[in-house]
């Protein structure tokens, strides 16, 4: 089973983060100098993937302006064609995966959320795809543990551990209270899926804030197939939220050699100035 293909939903208004996204894409948001959408691209391009279909809505034209090749420097993104596909009603996570339908026709692919960008040795995706390989090409999901109070701004799944990180899952709640939460294994955007989640999505009724869920679909599925959900390895950041696209700013700058020493001087020297 070959994937070749990534669903990358990035209609989203950003409305965590107003007021810049009244005329910026979160998307293109720079961690450093790089924008958001190019990490998570490259995420899939380390993942073998060469076509990306991003799902756009109004506002979000840069984003595809931004892959145009000749301003492409880096070879692994300038092999990979982007298609982009218009969400014009605002109808959630699932309806924006549906739209994807006639480009992706009947083979399974890998969806990335533009809100979660994760640093790792092994590309998520990639990652995902081993297991899903693993497992007669069956979906898969990306899950890390939250805190109990976090459980209710994720995909929440429950299942039992079939080998180390690997769960087959008969449980997926979107945005469950603590108490109804079947775990704390939280989904954060990573998921393989097949090309029959498409029937679900089309059928589904709206769920949490009245939009069609992926989850819910998710759940739907996992009654017919077995589904997975696997523990990747990798430092996750929430950079969709003011505080989480900090910390990633933060995080990368420390990366790189020649910020590294000053960047942490300045955290440690802010610290102090604006200690009270
Ligand atoms: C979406 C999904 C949710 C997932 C989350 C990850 O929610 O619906 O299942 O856990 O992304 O970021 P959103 O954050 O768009 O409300």
């Amino acid at each position: 089973m070959e994937i070749k293909t990534a669903v990358i939903p990035v209609a989203g208004r950003g409305t965590r983060f107003l007021p810049v996204t009244r005329v910026v894409a979160k998307e293109l948001l720079p961690l450093v100098d790089t924008p958001i959408i190019h990490h998570i691209v490259l995420e899939a391009a380390r993942a073998g993937i060469e076509r990306i279909v991003l799902i756009t809505s109004k506002g979000k034209t840069g984003l595809v302006d931004y892959f145009d090749t000749e301003q492409v420097e880096d070879d692994l993104l300038r092999n990979i064609d982007i298609i982009a596909v218009r969400q014009n009603v605002a109808r959630g996570l699932g309806h924006a995966v549906l739209c994807a339908r006639p480009i992706v026709g009947n083979e399974p692919f890998a969806v990335l959320l533009g809100d979660d960008v994760i640093d790792s040795k092994v590309s998520v995706t990639q990652q995902l795809i081993e297991v899903s390989r693993k497992h007669e090409g069956a979906p898969v999901v990306g899950v890390m543990e939250v805190s109990e109070e976090d459980t209710s701004k994720y995909g929440i799944v429950g299942g039992k551990e079939v080998s180390p990180g690997t769960l087959l899952l008969d449980k997926l709640v979107e945005k469950p209270k603590p108490e109804a939460a079947p775990s704390r294994l939280a989904i954060p955007g990573r998921y393989i899926l097949t090309p029959d989640i498409f029937d679900f999505l089309e059928n589904a009724k709206p769920g949490v804030k009245d939009e069609i869920q992926l989850t819910d679909s998710l759940q739907a599925l996992a009654k017919k197939r077995k589904m997975y959900a696997y523990r990747f390895e990798g430092r996750r950041f929430d950079a969709g939220d003011k505080f989480g696209y900090l910390e990633a700013n933060l995080y990368y700058a420390m990366k790189r050699p020649e910020l590294r020493d000053r960047a942490k001087r300045l955290v440690s020297d802010l610290a102090e100035e604006l200690r009270t």
